[in-house]
């Protein structure tokens, strides 16, 4: 398992060209489906047979925490519904107008790293930039950044069941309290405006939903960024070749943060979605209900996709890659992250021309589960 978490890409290799659907057990699910080839994922993520919400099915608890009620968790017309009221602040337009900002907070944590010579990138730069716009646009600038690192890290990343359930117990108290702290002074923010927001019914958002879109948006805004940025870095450092053709030629940077997706994207797994009926895929027969698991990183390296997939190259053609998911759920901070990615690697390559690897320094261990794929930090020096 330990060498799965390191390096799962042979793995999926070696299933894909068993073919491209699998059955697996694991501590928690008797039989999961594991989709690994590209055609099959992007046409699971697309099927409207598919659904996301676990709670009609056989086997899920009656009821849910809020943090739960939220769009990646629902189907039409609730997802639809949340997404619409969400979506508009997301939009290419509104994230350029963020873009003096990201950049300020990245110069800011830059100037505090550089004068040192040598740091963990993930501490100094790749875990609060994301955190610190995410925090902004919502409206929780003062948020203690550590400890609800840690309470996020604790449901997305759980190292036990009885540590995630503390973790979901205490984020569901913040989020209530912080909600309900927007209702009573309301600000110029995210938060506040979609406590005012009503659709096109005249509805409001529940204050369970209220709840679940803070979390959705606080925890997906941060935990993926981050290892998009210190996952994208280290695979330069890892192929100096490509590092000194994006050094000599930055109008490759856009290129190269599709491919840093592509490669060694930050979401390895997309989250479960369960058949509503029995479903055929790859010539396999899917029955109601069961579990399904779509592999973005094994989809990313079907080479009948992408010609030798395990070559990280700047200037392949990355289109239709899945890092961001396909179809309804497809990810709705898309454009914010392809921002920050570019942003912070951009400045920390100018800032840092020496940047290297610290081979002197302990590696940090793999974060734990299917879902995130990153190591918990990366030292560097220059
Ligand atoms: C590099 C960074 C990111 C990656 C790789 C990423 C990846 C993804 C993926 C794969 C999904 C779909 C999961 C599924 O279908 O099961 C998703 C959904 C989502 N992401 Fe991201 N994400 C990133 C950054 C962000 C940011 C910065 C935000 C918010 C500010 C965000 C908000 C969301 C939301 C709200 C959804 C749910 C959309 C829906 O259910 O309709 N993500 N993301």
């Amino acid at each position: 398992m330990k060498d799965f978490t390191a390096n799962p890409y042979p793995y999926y290799e070696k299933l894909r060209a068993a073919g491209p659907v699998h059955t697996v057990r694991t501590d928690e699910f008797e039989r999961i489906w594991l989709v690994v080839g590209y055609d099959e994922a992007r046409a699971v993520l697309a099927d409207q047979r598919f659904g996301k919400d676990w709670r009609g099915m056989p086997g899920a608890p009656a009821e849910s925490d809020p943090i739960f009620l939220n769009m990646l968790e629902l189907d039409a017309p609730h997802h639809t519904r949340l997404r619409k009221l969400v979506a508009r602040e997301f939009t290419a337009r509104r994230v350029e107008a963020l873009r003096p900002r990201v950049q300020q907070i990245t110069d800011e944590l830059l100037d505090a790293m550089v004068p040192a010579g040598r740091a963990d990138l993930v501490d100094a730069l790749a875990f609060p930039l994301p955190m610190t716009v995410i925090c902004e646009l919502i409206g929780v600038p003062d948020l203690d950044r550590k400890a609800f690192r840690r309470l996020s890290n604790g449901i997305v990343t759980p190292v036990s069941p009885e540590q995630e359930q503390e973790a979901v117990r205490a984020m569901n108290a913040y989020l209530g309290e912080l909600i309900e702290q927007k209702r009573r002074s309301p600000g110029d923010d995210l938060m506040s405006a979609l406590v005012r927001a009503r659709d096109e019914e005249g509805d409001g958002l529940s204050p369970d939903e209220l709840v679940g879109m803070a979390f959705l948006l606080l925890v997906a805004g941060h935990e993926t960024t981050v290892n998009l940025i210190a996952n994208g870095v280290r695979a330069l450092l890892d192929h100096p070749d490509q590092l000194a053709a994006l050094r000599a030629d930055p109008e490759l940077l856009d290129g190269a943060v599709e491919e840093m997706l592509r490669y060694d994207g930050p979401v390895e797994t997309a989250t479960f979605r369960y058949p509503r009926e029995q479903v055929e895929i790859g010539s396999r027969v899917v029955p109601a209900g069961d579990p399904v698991l779509v592999s973005l990183a094994g989809a990313d390296h079907d080479p009948t996709r992408y010609p030798a997939p395990d070559a990280f190259d700047i200037r392949r053609d990355t289109q239709g890659h899945l890092a961001f998911g396909h179809g309804v759920h497809f990810c709705v901070g898309a454009p914010l992250a392809r921002m920050e990615g570019r942003i912070a690697i951009r400045t920390l390559l100018e800032r840092c021309p020496g940047l290297e690897a610290d081979a002197e320094a302990a590696e940090f261990d793999w974060l734990p589960g299917l879902l995130i794929r990153g190591r918990r930090g990366l030292p560097v020096r220059w």
